[in-house]
């Protein structure tokens, strides 16, 4: 159930934006291993930056091997994978910051829980979006080719399922875009609520 409190900013986070000349918020990027969330959000990180907003990113691939590199890809493993990153955002948050996450979240239940955690108003859930063919066919870490010979288990897309977002802020169409404009879209679109009148 949403709590309603969620929605309402503390006095503590409105001095820390008001100090930071900004307002917060969480930027989740969801979609398939390979669709280009990890440079997007490097690329987003740095124009905001030079824009003059703090910005953290937070990376699922970077995330696994330390923080949660006790979790799996099981239903429930992703679950609690997403849960505590969502938790880390909220404290980004409270403290004025715009976080800027990318992880595959492939269900609708599991973005429900960041979003839950996070509240509504400040959680801008995008789809970084590329066909399965595509991200296949790139196959950067070689991780598709291995999850089509067995080697990997529970591989989003070809194991694992992925629910496409029904009703995201906004999707961003990485196999018809180059990265450059796909930032740009980003930028375009989250400024009006990152930036103080
Ligand atoms: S999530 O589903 O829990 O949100 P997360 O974003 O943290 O996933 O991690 C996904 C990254 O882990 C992928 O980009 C990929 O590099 C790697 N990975 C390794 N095994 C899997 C798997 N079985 N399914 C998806 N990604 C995997």
């Amino acid at each position: 159930m949403q709590n309603n409190n969620q929605n309402i900013k503390s006095e503590v986070r409105k001095t820390k934006e008001a100090i930071l000349n900004q307002n917060a918020k969480v930027i989740w990027f969801t979609g398939l291993s390979g669709a280009g969330k990890t440079t997007i959000s490097v690329l987003l990180e740095q124009k905001l930056l030079k824009q003059g907003f703090i910005c953290n990113v937070i990376d699922g691939d970077i995330i696994r091997h330390k923080l949660n590199k006790d979790l799996g890809f099981s239903e429930n493993d992703r679950l609690e994978n997403i849960r505590r990153i969502a938790e880390i955002s909220k404290m980004f948050l409270e403290t004025g910051v715009i976080t800027i996450n990318a992880f595959v979240s492939p269900t609708e239940k599991i973005r429900n829980v960041a979003k839950e955690i996070i509240g509504e108003n400040d959680f801008l859930e995008i789809f970084i979006n590329s066909s399965i063919e595509v991200c296949e066919n790139r196959d950067v870490k070689g991780l598709y080719k291995k999850a089509r010979e067995g080697k990997i288990s529970d591989f989003t897309g070809i194991t694992s399922p992925y629910e496409n977002p029904k009703n995201p802020f906004l999707e961003v169409r990485t196999d018809i875009l180059s990265i450059e404009q796909s930032v740009e879209i980003i930028i375009k679109n989250i400024l009006p609520l990152i930036k103080k009148d």
